[in-house]
Parts: C-alpha cells; sequence; structure tokens
C-alpha cells in the first residue's frame, strides 16, 4: 500500500515539474485562422459581422462557450481549443485586438493578431524585440540569447485601443 501511495506522489510530483513556472506552452489552435477558415463565411472579416458587446447577452464565460460550441465550425472542438475560440470572441465583442501565442521555435515565437490592420511590438523587460509580419495576421518575435519567455510581453494596439500579452500569464488575451 505505502508503495502504491508513494508511487502516486511522484507522479504527482512529476505532473507538477511538467506543467511548471518555465514550461510555458503556446495556445492549443490558431484561432484566427480558424475563425477565418470556419466561422467568418457567416460572421464577416475578423467577426465583422457579428455585434459589438454581443458577449453582454449571455450571463457567464460557459453560456459564452456554448453558443461557439453550438456553431456548424466548432464540431469536434476540445475544450481547450473552445476557450481560445470563446477568449477570441470576447476581443471582437470589446472592439480590442486580439493577440495570441501560437508556436515555440528555438529561437523565435510566433503568434496572430486580429484585426490585421493592429500594430504588434514586443519587449522584455524593457528591451525592444523585433517583430516581423509574415502575414497580415501573423507575428514573428525573434528572441536574442538570454530573453526569457517569462520576460516576453506583446502589445497590438489600434487607434486608441491597446492590449497586451503577458506570456507568463497565458498564451492569449482576453482570457475573462
Ligand atoms: C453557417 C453559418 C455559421 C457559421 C459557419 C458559424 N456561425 Fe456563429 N452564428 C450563426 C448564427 C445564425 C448565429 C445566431 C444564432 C445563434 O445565436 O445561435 C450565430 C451566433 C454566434 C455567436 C453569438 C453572437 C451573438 O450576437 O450572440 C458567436 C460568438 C458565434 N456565432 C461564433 C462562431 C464561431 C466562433 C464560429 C466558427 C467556429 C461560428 N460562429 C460559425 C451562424 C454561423
Amino acid at each position: 500500500m505505502r508503495r502504491v501511495i508513494s508511487a502516486g506522489l511522484t507522479l504527482a510530483l512529476l505532473v507538477a515539474v511538467a506543467v511548471g513556472v518555465g514550461d510555458l506552452k503556446p495556445a492549443p489552435i490558431r484561432a484566427v485562422d480558424v475563425f477565418h477558415r470556419k466561422c467568418s463565411n457567416c460572421h464577416g472579416k475578423e467577426g465583422s459581422m457579428l455585434e459589438r458587446g454581443f458577449e453582454q447577452k449571455y450571463a457567464s464565460a460557459s453560456e459564452l462557450r456554448e453558443v461557439v460550441e453550438s456553431m456548424p465550425g466548432a464540431i469536434g472542438m476540445r475544450t481547450d481549443e473552445l476557450e481560445t475560440m470563446v477568449a477570441y470572441m470576447r476581443a471582437i465583442s470589446r472592439g480590442e485586438p486580439f493577440l495570441i501565442w501560437t508556436v515555440r521555435g528555438a529561437t523565435a515565437i510566433e503568434g496572430e493578431v486580429s484585426p490585421d490592420d493592429s500594430k504588434v511590438q514586443a519587449r522584455a523587460k524593457g528591451q525592444g524585440l523585433k517583430v516581423v509580419r509574415a502575414a497580415a495576421n501573423r507575428w514573428r518575435v525573434e528572441l536574442p540569447r538570454g530573453v526569457s519567455l517569462e520576460d516576453v510581453e506583446i502589445t497590438a494596439q489600434r487607434g486608441a485601443s491597446r492590449t497586451t500579452l503577458r506570456l507568463r500569464e497565458a498564451p492569449y488575451s482576453h482570457t475573462k
């Protein structure tokens, strides 16, 4: 019995280490690309046909998730993928730029921004990082040696509206 318990504890410890700080993960899906391919036929480019403030019709985050889950383009999506889409929906509802980190490379990270005319900037501990726009909705940030993901902050500015994404907090903005 004791051996079983200690095996369980060891496993719990391993899991804790695996998901612990220092192991930041990108988002499970490319929400902006998914929306473009599966949702924009009905809801317009970058959600332009969705009503501003629509999230207020839903009493809770789970109600909003249920609507997204019921959409034709959402068939087969996992919960973490739905949550990511819901975050993008909040940004659209609020008319704010949405930022999401989607790829973790050895020397660079990549992600998406929506709307595509938002200006993207990145920095770590006050140091500006180079941002490349590979495509209208995509960005890529080179990570110089010594810069850790925990310190990276991406901002998207569009008119007076500004969104900041701190990778140590979440892989995408509008989690609430
Ligand atoms: C075939 C057309 C169609 C597609 C594709 C579609 N939707 Fe919808 N969507 C609708 C219709 C119609 C409504 C309004 C009726 C309703 O609330 O069920 C709606 C409502 C919504 C709402 C609530 C808007 C509001 O004003 O309350 C959200 C959010 C939403 N869709 C997101 C998505 C997402 C995300 C996708 C892709 C994964 C998607 N939709 C794909 C037709 C579509």
